[in-house]
């Protein structure tokens, strides 16, 4: 019987020592420690979850050692016969955010804020799949009557989304029930067990915090707990080739609860965020071995669980006001995906000693830095105004190319004016007031265009063609304001 010995890990960035400390050394959290027993295995495996994984289905495990292969001589995965490369999820906007598809045997880690709709979006997905390949459903955090009323809300069971002409090619291999399982379990042991008993196509394990593994002494969903679970269920996915979706909490910053190194191991991390206030829900990927990063997906929760929104651009401008002074629209893209944004900007005299900067959607400090911008190279007197910027529809508009058009808006709203509803703006802004070019420029664009806009304020020294666009090129912040804001705000008539 090897001897227990005691680890302390820390909370928040995973690293192990051997004695306690009340500050991480590795990450200088203050009190992030917490003790475990571990008790050594037999032979020089690491992970104890693995061999546990080892123990209880060694025959699998007896596969021979890989050699090193030519890398022409490998070959894709088939899944139930069927020779393609991703499968389809049933979702375009779940499929374009995994970069075209789910990859065979690949490892989806889902974050987000408690019920902002992970387990709707997942169970809706499961249900699409199981049309045509197995899937298991471990419902870590509720039980099965649980699921059973939400799929019931969801009217799982009945609908039949876009998979339908892909399920009809593949009639022949694929059964015609629904095969979906449920499985209410927080036992990692008898998760995994499961996961070889059943070999399903597509798992989802919803959440990773609240599954246990029992040889470890600390709490479900501690940095040790989750990061041995997911370890074990990655190597019995890999082994099984099977799809696993993993739904991961968020901690106060936002993050995925658990290790960074979680998100080292999974294939693609995806985040589900949104406004909890507002119907729309924003799906990211931020890490995406097998497609571009920072994908955007949009859904939208309703009384019968989530629905795609395929035109999101026209979602964030439905509740526009055009004649309000202060409000620009600019086109900001995340990852390939462009997206018409309405800026709101609010300048108003302040009553503290110094004013006040606020920004929804909008990076602080990118708003500190434009507003000194047009204090020094525009002549807007700005220190003694309070300054509020707001991106609509709770999108977060980190990019640069925004520069231009919060510029725009915080001029309008201290004039007063309006900048032309029909025109869009794009640029960035340097420190010295000069409009700098912006990448992906033909696809914002076209977006506007196919929205109805009109005109373009973009930067000069980008040269643009084949737009049907009025293009306006401006070099500097200053000429921007003199050829944007068109008329006195409320009263102005807008020509189109
Ligand atoms: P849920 O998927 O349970 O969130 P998570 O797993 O991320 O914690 O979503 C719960 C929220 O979604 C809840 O506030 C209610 C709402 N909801 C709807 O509005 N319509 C629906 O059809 C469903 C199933 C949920
Ligand atoms: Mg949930």
């Amino acid at each position: 019987m090897p001897k227990q010995r005691s680890l302390y890990v820390c909370n928040q960035c995973g690293a192990e020592f051997p004695q306690f400390f009340g500050k991480c050394p590795s990450c200088s959290e203050w009190n992030s420690l917490v003790e475990q027993i571990v008790t050594p295995v037999a032979h020089s495996n690491r992970i104890p979850a693995l061999s546990v994984a080892r123990s209880t289905h060694s025959k699998a495990q007896s596969t021979p050692r890989q050699a090193p292969q030519p890398i022409a001589s490998l070959t894709l995965p088939q899944i139930s016969d069927h020779p393609q490369a991703r499968l389809s999820s049933g979702y375009t906007e779940l499929d374009r955010v995994l970069g075209g598809g789910i990859v065979p045997g690949s490892l989806v880690l889902i974050g987000g804020d408690p019920g902002i709709g992970k387990s709707t979006l997942l169970l809706q997905v499961a249900n699409q799949i199981a049309s045509r390949y197995r899937v298991l459903y471990v419902c870590a955090e509720e039980s099965g009557q649980q699921v059973k009323l939400r799929s019931q809300r969801l009217g799982i069971g009945k609908q039949q989304r876009n998979g339908e002409a892909e399920k009809q090619q593949e009639e022949k291999s694929t059964p015609s029930e629904p095969e979906l399982y449920l499985l209410p379990e927080t036992d990692l042991e008898t998760v995994l067990h499961e996961l070889t008993a059943l070999r399903p196509q597509v798992a989802v394990i919803d959440s990773i915090q609240a599954l246990y593994f029992a040889t470890l002494n600390s709490a479900p969903g501690s940095v040790a707990q989750v990061r041995e679970c997911t370890a074990a269920l990655m190597q019995v996915a890999k082994r099984e080739h099977i799809t696993l979706f993993i739904v991961g909490h968020v901690t106060k910053e936002g993050a995925i609860a658990g290790p960074k190194v979680l998100e080292h191991l999974v294939d693609t991390v995806l985040y589900f965020e949104g406004d909890r206030f507002a119907s729309h829900r924003l799906l990211r990927s931020v890490k995406n071995r097998f497609g571009a990063t920072h994908e955007l997906g949009v859904f939208e929760m309703a009384d019968g669980g989530l629905a795609e929104v395929l035109n999101p651009s026209e979602l964030f401008l439905s509740n526009r006001d055009e004649h309000s002074p202060g409000t620009a629209t600019i086109v900001a893209c995340e990852g390939t995906r462009p997206l018409v944004v309405e800026l709101q900007a609010l300048v108003s005299p302040t009553s503290y000693p110094s004013p006040r900067r606020s920004t929804t959607g909008i990076e602080y400090n990118r708003l500190l830095q434009i507003l000194a911008v047009l204090e020094k190279r525009v002549g807007i007197p700005l220190s003694k105004l309070d300054a509020y910027v707001a991106a609509s529809g709770g999108l977060n508009v980190a990019e640069p190319a925004a520069d231009l058009g919060v510029a725009l808006a915080v001029a309008a709203s201290f004039r007063d004016r309006v900048v032309d509803p029909a025109t869009v703006i794009i640029g960035e802004v340097g420190l010295g007031g000069q409009v700098r070019s912006v990448s992906q420029m033909e696809l914002r664009l076209k977006e506007a265009a196919k929205l109805g806009f009109k005109r373009a304020i973009v930067p000069a020294s980008q040269a643009i063609t084949g737009t049907e666009l009025e293009i306006i090129p401006v070099a500097r912040v200053m000429d921007a304001i003199a050829v944007g804001l068109v008329a006195g705000g409320g009263k102005a008539t807008i020509e189109e």
